[in-house]
């Protein structure tokens, strides 16, 4: 008597059926896909205001994390650090609702590899990366944006490394300022406290403007504490004000007898280009140091 042909084709189907499951678990683990913010927690459960190497770990809140993402204006063509990284929110953020690349740099190594699942659970493995390591021991000069929930003396301890990136790199920091390297901008709510800084170009010194299309010209002695400017014009009898540095953009102001003078630019190399308008007429300066 033959089988029916339903009964002969099923160890053949359940054979085909029980590889495409494994191949599928194969390919969404391979591709990150599969594990749940859940499953991450199984493995490790931090809780808020455990002690960490140099600060405890408290993560700052969802509201908080988009702000100072905002605040840095951060783009698909960032990448971002987040020094003493915890669960990698910041990161995971940065990424998710941004489009940035982001790094998180986390001490204690089950939180690094908490955060590393917690990337991966929420499908961001390809712009991502949590590492394990000292922030004080990490080279981040590749950031564009760099993130900050720490101390204000840890602040402090890095701020000469920041002052040391490239100009218009974006700083962030929940909670705690610089000292006297006083924050761009400030953003104080409910949510908590985040300031922005751009790490100002360095612009110190003597300098003299000539007209591209003309024969004016003007000398600027230029002294500079962070992005804050102060310096004289001409001889040395009239003061600038309002000057000072975002990133590599500059802006002055000062008064030579009656006539105003407001400067506008850039530096691009060792020249600053310039838009100089003086009784509403606006011309392109070059300004080069001594
Ligand atoms: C206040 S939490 C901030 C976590 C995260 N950035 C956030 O805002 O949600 C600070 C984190 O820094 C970590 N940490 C402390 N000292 C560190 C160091 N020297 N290097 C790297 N991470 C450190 C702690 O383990 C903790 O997870």
């Amino acid at each position: 008597m033959s089988m029916p042909i339903r009964h002969r084709l099923q160890p053949w189907l359940r054979a085909s059926a029980a590889g495409l499951l494994l191949t599928s678990v194969i390919a969404a683990q391979a591709l990150g896909a599969g594990v749940t913010r859940e499953e991450c927690e199984k493995s490790y459960k931090p809780s808020t205001g455990q002690p960490g190497k140099d600060v405890v770990w408290v993560p700052t809140n969802d509201p908080l994390v988009t702000r100072m993402l905002e605040m840095a204006q951060v783009g698909k063509n960032d990448l971002v650090y987040d020094l003493g990284a915890g669960d990698g929110k910041i990161a995971i953020a940065a990424a998710k609702q941004f489009g940035a690349r982001a790094i998180g740099v986390e001490y204690n190594p089950d939180m690094a590899q908490l955060a590393q699942c917690l990337v991966k659970a929420e499908g961001v493995g390809d712009k991502v990366k949590v590492v394990q390591g000292d922030i004080f021991e990490t080279d981040f000069s590749s950031a564009s944006v760099i993130t900050l929930y720490l101390l204000p003396e840890l602040n402090l301890r890095l701020r000469p490394t920041l002052l040391k990136m490239k100009p218009g790199t974006r700083v962030v920091s929940h909670s705690f300022l610089m000292d006297d390297w006083r924050p761009d901008e400030s953003s104080v709510s409910t949510d908590g406290a985040a300031y922005l800084w751009i790490v100002p170009a360095e612009v110190a010194g003597k300098w003299t403007f000539k007209q591209q299309r003309g024969d004016d010209r003007f000398d600027v002695n230029l002294a500079q504490t962070f992005q804050k400017l102060s310096g004289t014009v001409g001889k040395g009898t009239d003061d600038i004000s309002n000057a000072e540095m975002s990133g590599n953009k500059i802006e002055m102001m000062f008064s030579e007898g009656d006539v105003q003078t407001r400067l506008k630019g850039e530096l691009k190399g060792n020249q600053i280009e310039a838009q100089v308008t003086r009784n509403d007429v606006t011309s392109t300066f070059i300004g080069t140091r001594h």
